[in-house]
């Protein structure tokens, strides 16, 4: 029962639609009527500036490092990153949003954040050199989630102080999230293809 419950409060808390709410508290602007229409951390800085990206990104990516803590500060065997991908499907499926919600890359950087901060760090820089290199977020979201998979296998191999342990399960979610990942970004990919993607600077800000 503890168990259960858990799980569906880790879906709440995925189900958090921080640039939505952000967004109408404090802007009284739905971001899902600007922009690429997405919920996330993206558009967010795109549609209601900095400040307000920020603070989603920073939230976004905490719904993920919390759900995944639960087990461990509610004393459950189960595997810490199952509620990882609670959260994650709540946020992309919000109970509070008609089920339409965001494309599952910060709250997939929290879940890895609970799990190893090092590796964090390693995903987060490879997704800041790939943002340097193409100023687009989506492109650099969905390159990043590739390598950070590939690097759940070479890590513990080559690295291992960035990431100790092969962890299959790791693994395994990391294939299932990057290809989930990549689907959520069907429409960026029509755009990137067209060359209509949106890119921005180093400093997020947007240039076309
Ligand atoms: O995390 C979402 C990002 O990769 C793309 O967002 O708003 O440009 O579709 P957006």
């Amino acid at each position: 029962m503890k168990t259960i419950s858990l799980f569906i409060l880790a879906y709440l808390l995925g189900s958090i639609q921080s640039g939505v709410w952000i967004g109408k508290m404090f802007y009284h602007k739905d971001i899902r009527e600007f922009g690429s229409g997405n919920t996330g951390t993206t558009n967010t800085f795109r549609v209601l500036g900095k400040r307000a990206g920020t603070a989603v990104l920073f939230m976004d990516i905490l719904k993920g490092t919390v759900a995944t803590c639960l087990p461990m500060w509610f004393g459950l065997s189960i595997d810490p990153l199952w509620f990882g991908v609670a959260a994650i499907l709540g946020h992309t499926f919000p109970i509070f949003g008609h089920f339409k919600g965001g494309k599952a890359v910060a709250t997939s950087a929290g879940m890895l954040l609970a799990y190893s901060p090092t590796f964090f760090i390693y995903s987060a820089s490879l997704f800041v050199l790939f943002l340097f290199l193409t100023s687009t977020v989506s492109l650099s979201s969905m390159i990043s989630a590739i390598i950070i998979t590939i690097s759940t296998i070479l890590l513990p191999i080559y690295a291992p102080f960035i990431l100790a342990e092969q962890n299959w399960l790791l693994t395994t979610l990391a294939v299932a999230i990057t290809l989930f990942i990549i689907v959520r970004h069907k429409d960026n990919i029509k755009r990137i293809k067209s060359g209509t993607e949106s890119k921005v600077n180093f400093g997020l800000r947007k240039t076309k």
